[in-house]
């Protein structure tokens, strides 16, 4: 997943890692925002199941809820049995009561369509509907996400309730966002459905126009695979032996459309009926690009369970910061509380970690954030995944580290909300590209979410903010990028990076980078295609060293430091570069291994293996330097965490403490603490797993 790994069952395999509309869009700072974004105020709160619990509870749930700050609630995403217990009957009177009984004490409510878990009545009467294995075997309904995008009957039903929802609710004062569906790919990333073999045949015939291209394009003439009738193409069921990475490219493709044109069938009538809504998503994980998902979206929302790794503090900061790169507004919808589990338990937060994790996402750039759950779920399939209550509703521990937290947030959210993360550092991420990793996996150590996760690291080590970004973001805000495995390339990328050198700029490219066109297919140019004048290298050739590489090799740089090889070795043939670092051993000694060279008024830099956190650690530092860029804070022991929030003249320093003792921390003077108001010390000693927000205005400094 990208995001949230996990071990079993088929809704873990989903998570392990690898985890148009009425709107201008406006590029700014390498994201793009919407010129009216809905998303106004910070929301603090939590995912709230009135049906789950006796009527009896909700008063006391919502006055304990404002006694804790509690500004918002997510419900109703699963209750589409109660809202339409039988075809055309809808329902919506307990959730009139729970929205109107929350906003007496001024609680606000997102309300989640409720299309991720169709009722029994529909999945009977129309088996169709059903999301199908790649075995040709419907999924069976006695869970959830268990429908496909491409059924017109689950289409026609999902625009049905929500439209007979919204309609219901429009002019409702206590509704101010909609969540649509719930983690669309969660569970089921793939689908072989007849539904969705008719609509692939639709997709491919809209991109290619006819069957020469298609066959031209993917190359069918080997294995005697040409079509000759649109009837003949089909999904990538299981087959003998490989199938064409073009197909599976486009598969993935296909996938992503086929998420988005769902997603916005119900944005369209949202739109409609509320037009003043703001309106997301949330979750990520396989076969969705993003970037391209979010676009008629508010904000995306980000489901945020630090504890599916045992240390979860860079992992999860690299998520966060991939996030809020999609389109440049983010929340957490779901934040982990307290132990969590389904058929498995994962590791307890130690007391403190709850409210630092939420901090730490507040601190990368979310404009609100929910905790997952209210309370511990007494029956069902989620018994496991505590809440902030307890299952017997009696307020310990947890509840009162959610008190302070919101206590907290209440005072620091309105500062903070809108604020930019500012950063100078950017890494492209293609999804793309990952999509072309998934299937040609190459080693098992290839590995694109620990690339990503170690430039994130490398970065936060030395006090730097980063942005992840799309191949077709405005890279002109940013001094230094880096370009890890982008193995697809086409003109306008590389004309986007060779501009971007030339302007000025420092970019740092890793091996296996433009190696292929967008069709999944190497082409007759020397690599890295389109791209060897900037870099003034070609690559001559690899060795991919097996599992686990690093032991065999390693780049040497001229400046004695050393990052060992990651996966492969390639061997660099300048052309007008200069030789930076060079193999360490084998039959590759001393040949190059990395290059860099002046382009415009820039710089391009090729480094022959994967990144990995030595080689970022490295790269960072050596062209961080030169390029200008100044850390956020000096001299913040490494326990600590740093990020910096930037709103019109103040920036907003975030300090978090990961570990379990204090730290003592000396920020110097100028700062005022945003929770107290009042200035800060110049040196504070931050509590195990605390954290403080400074602020300073910049024209203080
Ligand atoms: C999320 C999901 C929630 C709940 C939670 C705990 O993935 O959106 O509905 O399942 O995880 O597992």
């Amino acid at each position: 997943m990208i995001w949230k790994p996990l071990s079993q069952s088929p809704h873990i395999l989903a998570r392990l890692p690898a985890v148009v509309a009425a709107f201008a869009l406006l590029e700014c700072g390498g994201v793009i925002a919407q010129t009216n974004n809905h998303y106004q105020s910070f929301r603090f709160g939590a995912c709230y199941y009135p049906e789950q619990w006796p009527e009896s509870y909700w008063e006391a749930d919502a006055r304990r809820m404002q006694e804790c700050g509690v500004n918002t609630v997510r419900l109703g995403e699963f209750g589409w049995t109660l809202m339409e217990p039988r075809e055309g009957r809808y329902d919506f009177s307990l959730f009139d009561r729970a929205i109107e009984t929350l906003g007496r004490h001024g609680i606000k409510t997102i309300f989640g369509t409720p299309t991720a878990a169709p009722p029994k009545w529909l999945t009977h009467k129309y088996p169709e509907v059903l999301d199908v294995l790649a075995t040709g075997q419907p999924v069976n309904d006695q869970s959830r996400r268990q429908y496909c995008y491409n059924s017109p009957v689950y289409r026609r039903f999902s625009r049905e309730i929500v439209g007979a929802l919204v309609r219901h609710y429009r002019d409702n004062t206590n509704i101010i966002g909609w969540q649509i569906d719930n983690e669309m790919n969660c569970e089921n990333p793939e689908c072989f459905s007849d539904s969705c073999r008719a609509a692939f045949r639709t997709w491919l015939r809209g991109k290619y126009g006819t069957l020469d291209e298609l066959n031209t394009r993917w190359g069918t003439v080997f294995w005697s695979q040409t079509y000759s009738d649109w009837g003949q193409v089909d999904l990538p069921f299981p087959t003998p032996a490989w199938h064409n990475p073009a197909l599976m490219l486009d598969y993935k493709r296909f996938i992503s459309d086929s998420a988005t044109d769902y997603l916005n069938d119900q944005v369209k009538i949202l739109r409609r009926y509320r037009p003043g809504d703001f309106l997301t998503h949330n979750g990520v994980f396989k076969n969705i690009n993003y970037y391209t998902f979010s676009r008629n979206l508010d904000l995306y929302a980000f489901d945020n369970y630090p504890t599916f790794e045992d240390s979860p503090r860079y992992s999860t900061g690299a998520r966060l910061t991939l996030v809020r790169g999609f389109n440049g507004c983010f929340m957490i919808m779901e934040q982990l509380t307290g132990p969590a589990g389904q058929t498995y338990l994962l590791r307890t937060p130690r007391p403190g970690e709850m409210r630092l994790w939420a901090m730490q996402a507040v601190a990368l750039g979310a404009d609100g954030l929910l905790h997952f759950r209210w309370r511990s779920a007494l029956r069902g399939a989620e018994e496991y995944w505590y809440g902030v209550l307890d299952h017997d509703n009696v307020p310990r521990a947890r509840f009162q580290e959610f008190k302070r937290e919101g206590l907290e947030l209440q005072k620091i959210g309105p500062q903070i909300v809108g604020s930019k993360v500012v950063s100078e550092i950017a890494v492209i991420k293609d999804f793309e590209d990952e999509w072309v990793f998934d299937y040609q996996f190459l080693t098992k150590e290839v590995n694109v979410g620990a690339v990503y996760n170690a430039l994130f690291q490398a970065a936060s080590e030395q006090r730097y903010n980063l942005d992840f970004v799309s191949p077709t973001a405005d890279l002109n805000g940013y001094k230094l990028v880096f370009a890890p495995q982008l193995a697809l390339m086409d003109d306008k990328l590389a004309g986007r990076l060779e501009r971007f050198v030339e302007n000025g700029g420092t970019l740092v490219m890793s091996a296996h980078s433009a190696i292929k066109d967008r069709d999944n297919a190497f082409t007759a140019a020397t690599i890295p295609i389109a791209l060897t004048n900037v870099f003034g290298v070609e690559l001559d050739s690899f060795q991919t060293y097996q599992p686990s590489s690093c032991t065999n090799n390693a780049i040497c740089f001229d400046n004695g430091k050393v990052a060992p090889v990651n996966v492969f070795a390639e061997v660099l043939h300048p052309t007008t570069a200069r030789v930076i670092g060079r193999w360490q051993r084998d039959y590759l000694k001393d040949l190059p291994a990395a290059t860099e060279q002046r382009f415009g008024r820039g710089k391009a830099i090729y480094y022959g293996s994967l990144f990995d956190l030595d080689a970022a650690r490295h790269l960072i530092n050596r062209y961080a330097g030169e390029t200008g860029l100044k850390p956020l804070l000096a001299d913040v022991p490494e326990q600590v965490e740093v990020t910096c929030r930037t709103k019109g003249g103040t920036d907003f320093y975030f300090l978090l403490n990961h570990s379990d003792s204090p730290v003592p921390v000396n920020v110097g003077d100028g700062f005022v603490d945003a929770l107290t108001g009042k200035a800060a010390t110049a040196s504070l000693t931050l509590a195990p797993f605390d954290y403080r927000v400074l602020e300073r205005g910049r024209l203080a400094e």
